[in-house]
Order: C-alpha cells, then sequence, then structure tokens
C-alpha cells in the first residue's frame, strides 16, 4: 500500500528536531543549544532576512549589533547613519520600517520586544510570517511558520499539484498540522536549515533528509520538479539616464532621493527617465543626446550599459559622463543641496543603493 504522511504525522517533527540537533546551521543570531534566544537579535534578523539570503545578512547583523547592541541604542541612532549601515542590503524600506519599529519598542515597551503576534503586527515592516517567526523563535511560541523555503518542504512531502502560487492556503493548513507542542522555535528553524541544505530547490538531496521516509516525491527522484509553478511573467524594462559628473579632484556628483516609494532616501548619481519599455527608443543612441541637457554640459555616452533587476521590473542604464576641470567651472554651475560632489574615500558615508555601486563601477572600468 502506497504510504501516507498523515500516517507518519508526528513522526515529522520527531525526525525533523533530532535531524537539527546534528545539523543546525551556526547563525550569530541564533541561541546556542540549551540557551535562551535574545529577542532583539531574533527581530533584526528577521527583518533584515525578508527578501534576503542568510549569507548576505550575516555580516550586515554583526554590523548593527556591534554599532547598535540593544534595541534601545538602535532606537536612539540618527536615522541616516542606519541607513548608511543598511546600504547594499536592498529593500530600504526596512531599514526605515525598523528604525520606528525600534523606537516605538524602546519608548512605548521600555525596550522589551513583546512576545506575542498581535502586538508585533502593529509595528511597521512586521507581516504575518515576521511576526510568526519572532515569536516562535525569541519566544517559543506556538505558531506555524511558513516561507519560500518551507512551502518546497511541504510541496513536496505532499506532492502538491497545483501551482504554488494557488496552493499557498492549502500548504498552510497542512504545515500548522506538523507544529509540536514543545522546541517551537527550534522547529522552525529546522524546516528553515532543512529548506536551505537539503530540500533545495534545483537539485534537492533527498539521500540526506531525514523526511524521506514519509515524502511522496523523493522516491521517485521528482523532488526538482516541485513545487509546480505558474508560467513566469516577464518583468518589464525600463530605461534610465545616469549622468556620472566628476570635478577637478574625481569627486562624483550626487544627490538624495527625497521621493517617496523605490530608493527613498537612498544617495544617487542625477538620472532621468526610468521610462516604460514602450520608449525604448527615447534612450537609443540616436535619441539619447535629445536628452542630454542635464546641467548644460557636453555629456559623452558611454558605450557600456549597467543592468539592474529591481523586485517589479528591470532597468537598462545608459552612462552620461563629464569631467570638471577647474573650481570655476563647478562654481558656474550652482548646484544646490541635495546635489554635492563626493570624494571617492567617503563614498562609505553614503547610503548607496547596489545599483549606483554598479554604475560606479562601471565608469571605473571603462578607463576613460
Ligand atoms: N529566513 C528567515 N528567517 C530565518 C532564520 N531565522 N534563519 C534562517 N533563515 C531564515
Amino acid at each position: 500500500m502506497n504510504k501516507t504522511i498523515d500516517d507518519n504525522y508526528p513522526e515529522i517533527s520527531v525526525r525533523l528536531l533530532k535531524w537539527y540537533d546534528h545539523n543546525r546551521r551556526n547563525l550569530p543570531w541564533r541561541a546556542l543549544p540549551g540557551e535562551k534566544s535574545n529577542p532583539y537579535y531574533v527581530l533584526l534578523s528577521e527583518i533584515m532576512l525578508q527578501q534576503t539570503i542568510v549569507a548576505t545578512v550575516i555580516p550586515y547583523f554583526l554590523k548593527f549589533i556591534k554599532k547598535w547592541p540593544t534595541i534601545n541604542h538602535l532606537a536612539q541612532a540618527n536615522f541616516s547613519a542606519i541607513s548608511n549601515e543598511w546600504s547594499g542590503l536592498g529593500y530600504y524600506r526596512r531599514a526605515k520600517n525598523l528604525h520606528e519599529t525600534a523606537k516605538i519598542i524602546s519608548v512605548k515597551y521600555n525596550g522589551c520586544i513583546p512576545d506575542n503576534t498581535s502586538e508585533l503586527l502593529t509595528f511597521p515592516g512586521i507581516g504575518n510570517y515576521t511576526a510568526a517567526a519572532i515569536t516562535a523563535i525569541a519566544f517559543n511560541s506556538y505558531e506555524n511558520v511558513v516561507d519560500g523555503n518551507i512551502e518546497r518542504i511541504f510541496s513536496r512531502l505532499y506532492r502538491i499539484e497545483n501551482p504554488l502560487e494557488l496552493s499557498k492556503d492549502r500548504i498552510k493548513k497542512l504545515a500548522a498540522k506538523h507544529v509540536p507542542n514543545k522546541r517551537n522555535g527550534d522547529y522552525a528553524q529546522a524546516l528553515m536549515d532543512l529548506g536551505s541544505k537539503v530540500c533545495i530547490s534545483k537539485t534537492p538531496r533527498c539521500k540526506q533528509c531525514p523526511l524521506i521516509f514519509a515524502c511522496q516525491v523523493a522516491e521517485k527522484e521528482e523532488a526538482s520538479e516541485y513545487p509546480k509553478r505558474l508560467p513566469k511573467k516577464i518583468k518589464n524594462t525600463r530605461y534610465g539616464l545616469f549622468f556620472c559628473l566628476f570635478d577637478d579632484q574625481n569627486s562624483l556628483l550626487f544627490t538624495t532621493n527625497k521621493d517617496k516609494g523605490l530608493l527613498s532616501n537612498m544617495d544617487m548619481i542625477p538620472s532621468k527617465g526610468w521610462y516604460e519599455s514602450e520608449n525604448r527608443l527615447e534612450s537609443s543612441p540616436l535619441n539619447i543626446s535629445k536628452k542630454l541637457s542635464f546641467l548644460g554640459l557636453e555629456w559623452r555616452v558611454l558605450p557600456n550599459e549597467v543592468i539592474h533587476t529591481f523586485t517589479h521590473f528591470k532597468l537598462h542604464c545608459t552612462i552620461a559622463y563629464y569631467k570638471i576641470k577647474d573650481k570655476r567651472g563647478i562654481e558656474q554651475l550652482n548646484l544646490d543641496f541635495p546635489f554635492r560632489f563626493v570624494k571617492q574615500i567617503d563614498f562609505k558615508h553614503l547610503a548607496l543603493p547596489t545599483l549606483m555601486k554598479k554604475i560606479i563601477k562601471s565608469v571605473n572600468d571603462s578607463k576613460i
């Protein structure tokens, strides 16, 4: 008779926790076995881990706890310092939300992170997943923590044929059946570790899996075909023109993006465009000269394009270059703040999005 996974419940959580005891990842926000979690570390890491992988988060997390060892320190920090340290991690709205959340917890909760999802959900930037992960990991609460990796595990265990995009509620209900009554934080983290070390997306390591005894796809070596997906939507493409203006000391002109939304409050190389695809011709080499009017200078268009992928669109960046030869040339530009020239050694103090770093690298690489 075919095995069914429910026959093996609650064996799933028991075997998974046993596996975790021998295979857990050592992560800087994690308590050692037998020790209590630091709720600030858990909250900070969970916000950083929204949309960002563990390997990228680790150095940022370490920098943050060194600079701001408690949530009260973070609450008292200047936002520009937080934004600088966040630079490169992406999704910058998270930095603002993190600071706002730290301020609320510091003032209204005396620096103690609430141990329940209903209060955590009132804070900016904390949604259902993050609230569940924080309470499970920091306070061992009974929570059904389900992220993308965990969805993959359950879609394989139960061999879910419907595309993941249409099965999320079902997967959540199936996952809920297996949440154990104790060691909740360990159980959530065990699923995360299984998803990142064993039940991985492209080449699942089924032979190492503690749940192979129950998995509906492993034996047939079909695991990599799950979860099923809806056909991919093609990302919108936009086009932007970036003006790299160097002064006589080789400092580069920056501004600060005061718009709300994407890259809000980040330091930016001035740009134009970001047009939708129908306007592709506007940034073609033939038409670009029309747009090169910025500051009345004779811009030179560099041959290499930089392409950057945001969540909802791809941006093709054309780079325009100009070098001012003397002080008088700079004075004539009459630039007002937030426009300012920044020395290369001071770039580390800017809140620079990854896109700007790519553009700077491309300019430096083009050996003008
Ligand atoms: N992804 C989201 N939260 C995580 C955590 N606490 N550990 C590892 N990966 C995660």
